[in-house]
């Protein structure tokens, strides 16, 4: 059973999740995780002055993917940092590339679920994951979120991410801020809730 995690990541920190996330799904037996990179769309002269070249090094050696490979995945989890509120281009875009799927219903019956990035706490991590599901939606997915049987989701102890949306990190205003141990147990949680409810679809 594949489980296919589909990221945009610019300075690392959905990187981080989506290999969190990876772990999660390999919790569950049969279950494999696959991940992949939406193309960059940017061009190197922006990426340079955004100062993401060097740190998009570190997951260079993910295969970049096609529309075409979703279809054969039981379940695909989605990562994007947020840009103003919304996902990034860069998964819209190929999102947006998804048009003879839906016409085919090749999604249709799939399990979808997202997570997030943000600079800020309150920077719209929460209506990053809730927008996207829309397109989930269009293409017929079941959208599955982060239960609260993730306890660290009603942590007040620490700042975290994480919503019953899905699994989330602040990055801070710098990128300075790396995932933390609560917001990594969050995605692995996802990934195997993920993985575990796609399995018994698949029964
Ligand atoms: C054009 C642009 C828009 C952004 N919009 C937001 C935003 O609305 N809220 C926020 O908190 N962070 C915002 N950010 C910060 C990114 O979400 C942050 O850099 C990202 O989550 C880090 O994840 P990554 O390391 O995987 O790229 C924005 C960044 C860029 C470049």
């Amino acid at each position: 059973m594949k489980v296919l995690i589909v990221f945009y990541s610019m300075y690392g920190h959905i990187y981080k999740m989506a290999e969190a996330m990876a772990e999660g799904v390999r919790s569950v037996a049969g279950a494999e995780a696959v991940l992949r990179r939406v193309p960059e769309t940017l061009p190197a002269d922006v990426l340079q002055k955004m100062g993401a070249v060097e740190a998009q090094k570190a997951f260079a050696h993910i295969p970049v993917c096609t529309v075409d490979e979703l279809p054969a995945a039981e379940a695909i989890i989605f990562g994007t940092p947020t840009r103003f509120g919304n996902m990034c281009g860069q998964m819209r875009q190929f999102l947006d590339a998804t048009g003879q799927l839906w016409a085919k219903g090749a999604l249709v019956g799939k399990v979808g679920s997202v997570f997030a990035s943000s600079a800020t706490q309150h920077g719209g991590q929460e209506s990053t994951i809730l927008s996207f599901h829309i397109t989930l939606l269009h293409q017929g997915m079941i959208v599955v979120g982060l239960p609260y049987t993730f306890a660290g989701q009603m942590r007040t102890d620490e700042i975290t991410g994480g919503s019953p949306y899905g699994a989330s990190t602040i990055a801070g205003a710098k990128g300075e801020r790396t995932p933390t141990a609560n917001e990594l147990d969050a995605a692995r949680f996802q990934g195997k809730h993920v993985a575990a409810i796609a399995a018994k679809l698949a029964k």
